[in-house]
């Protein structure tokens, strides 16, 4: 039986009772989530669990952007174009009292698999992540991100997933 209910951001969500230990991320949703997705500049997907509507147990937003290949991209992830259409999946978080229990695994495949349906419809060639820390790029990496740029001495690097190979990574995560 599925356990979350997933729908976009609303007035209805109590934002500022979520709690996923990090307060860069806790902050966003609190502060600025609403009005970047009012504007359109970015969409936000939150998820409940079923039976208690308006507690947000997990969010992640998405928003499309562009990379440019000299920021790190080889020729076979940037296929030759110097401009790169993307998806950034720009914040992910779950709640604290739902943490080590698989829900960030499957926020995570949720958002890929509507990065995967948005690409076959309107294109976008990869899919990028800002992990917040160093253990947040490590969880990424499990799911196939993979670094590009060098510099990961301030803040940790990008990481990126092919969107046509998302599916393969989706379907080797779900295996481990
Ligand atoms: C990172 C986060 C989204 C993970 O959510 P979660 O629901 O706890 O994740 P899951 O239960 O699906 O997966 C956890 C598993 O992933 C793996 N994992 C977790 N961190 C890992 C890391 N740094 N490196 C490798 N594997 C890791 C482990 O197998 C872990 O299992 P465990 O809980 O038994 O230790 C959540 O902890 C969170 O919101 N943290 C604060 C915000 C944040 O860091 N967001 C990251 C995006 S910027």
């Amino acid at each position: 039986m599925t356990r979350f209910h997933s729908s976009l951001l609303g007035a209805d969500h109590r934002i500022a009772e979520f709690d996923c230990g990090n307060e860069a991320l806790n902050g966003w949703l609190r502060d600025s989530a609403g009005r970047a997705h009012a504007a359109g500049v970015s969409r936000v997907t939150v998820w409940n669990e079923i039976g208690a509507p308006g507690a947000v147990a997990a969010y992640y937003s998405l928003s499309p952007t562009q990379l440019a290949s000299r920021e790190g991209l080889s020729r076979s992830v940037s296929g030759g174009f110097t401009v790169v259409p993307a998806w950034l999946l720009g914040r992910l978080a779950v709640d604290r009292r739902y943490q080590h229990q698989g829900v960030g695994r499957q926020v995570l495949i949720d958002a890929i698999e509507t990065v995967v349906s948005l690409a076959d419809k309107a294109g976008g060639r990869l899919i990028v992540v800002d992990p917040i820390d160093q253990a947040a790029a490590r969880w990424y990496e499990t799911f196939g991100f993979a670094p590009f740029g060098t510099d990961e001495a301030e803040r940790p690097a990008r990481r990126y997933l092919r969107i046509d190979r998302a599916v393969a990574s989706l379907r080797q995560a779900a295996k481990q």
